[in-house]
C-alpha cells in the first residue's frame, strides 16, 4: 500500500472532504406500510491510498464513515463505513459498504474517468443478488426476515456540492420494499 501523493483517485478525487446536508428524506419499511424521515448528515470520506493485488491491479481507495440522524430528535438511525475504489487501467469503480444491520454489498459500475459536459462528476453503481460480479452479504437473520435483494446509488459532484440518491431493495413483512434515500451535501 502506498500513501503518496501522486496517487490518482480518478472520478473518485471529487469526493475528498468532510460533506454535510440537511435535506435528507428517507422512506424505510414498516409491518403496516411506510416510514419518511427527514434526515440531516454529515459523510467524511478520507484519501487513504492505493493498494496492489496479485502483482497486477491497482486500486486508488477512499475510506468514508457517514453518520445520519433524524431530523425530528437528531438521534443518529443509519451508521455506515465503507470504501470507494478507483481501477483505472479497468474503467471501473467500485463501493463497499458496511451498515449495523449485519448487511454488507460490494457494489461495481464503469466509468470513464471523465467529467461530465457540465463539468460535474457521476458516480453510479449497483449490486444485487442475481448479479455475478457485485454481490450482497448479510446474516442468515436477514436473509430471512429483512432481506436485502438489490441495490443502486448515484452520487453527482458539482465542486462543492454533491447528491445522491440510493435505492435498497428490501423483502420484508411478506412484501417487496424500496427502501431509498436521498440528499444534497455542501462541502465543509
Ligand atoms: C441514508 C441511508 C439510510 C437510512 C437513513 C436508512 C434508514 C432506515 C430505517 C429508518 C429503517 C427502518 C428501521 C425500523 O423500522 O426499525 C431501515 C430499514 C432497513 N434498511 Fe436502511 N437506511 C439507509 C440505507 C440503507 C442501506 C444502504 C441498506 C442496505 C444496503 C439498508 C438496509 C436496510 C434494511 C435491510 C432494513 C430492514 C430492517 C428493518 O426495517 O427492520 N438501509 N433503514
Amino acid at each position: 500500500m502506498s500513501e503518496n501523493n501522486d496517487i490518482d483517485y480518478g472520478p473518485l478525487w471529487g469526493l475528498i472532504g468532510v460533506w454535510k446536508g440537511d435535506k435528507g428524506l428517507d422512506v424505510a419499511p414498516e409491518p403496516d406500510g411506510t416510514e419518511n424521515n427527514p434526515y440531516h448528515e454529515t459523510i467524511a470520506f478520507s484519501a487513504i491510498g492505493d493498494v496492489t493485488n496479485a502483482e497486477s491491479q491497482t486500486l486508488a481507495a477512499i475510506h468514508y464513515r457517514q453518520i445520519v440522524q433524524r431530523k425530528s430528535n437528531d438521534e443518529i438511525f443509519h451508521d455506515e463505513t465503507g470504501y470507494w475504489m478507483w481501477d483505472a487501467a479497468a474503467g471501473l469503480i467500485m463501493h463497499s459498504l458496511n451498515i449495523p444491520r449485519a448487511v454488507s454489498l460490494l457494489a461495481g459500475g464503469e466509468h470513464n474517468g471523465k467529467e461530465n459536459v457540465d463539468g460535474g462528476i457521476v458516480l453510479e453503481v449497483s449490486a444485487g443478488l442475481n448479479d455475478k460480479n457485485w454481490q450482497i452479504i448479510q446474516s442468515p437473520f436477514m436473509e430471512k426476515n429483512a432481506r436485502t435483494t438489490a441495490f443502486h446509488h448515484k452520487i453527482t459532484i458539482n465542486n462543492d456540492r454533491l447528491a445522491y440518491s440510493e435505492t435498497t431493495i428490501l423483502e420484508i413483512y411478506g412484501k417487496e420494499f424500496e427502501h431509498t434515500d436521498k440528499n444534497e451535501l455542501v462541502r465543509q
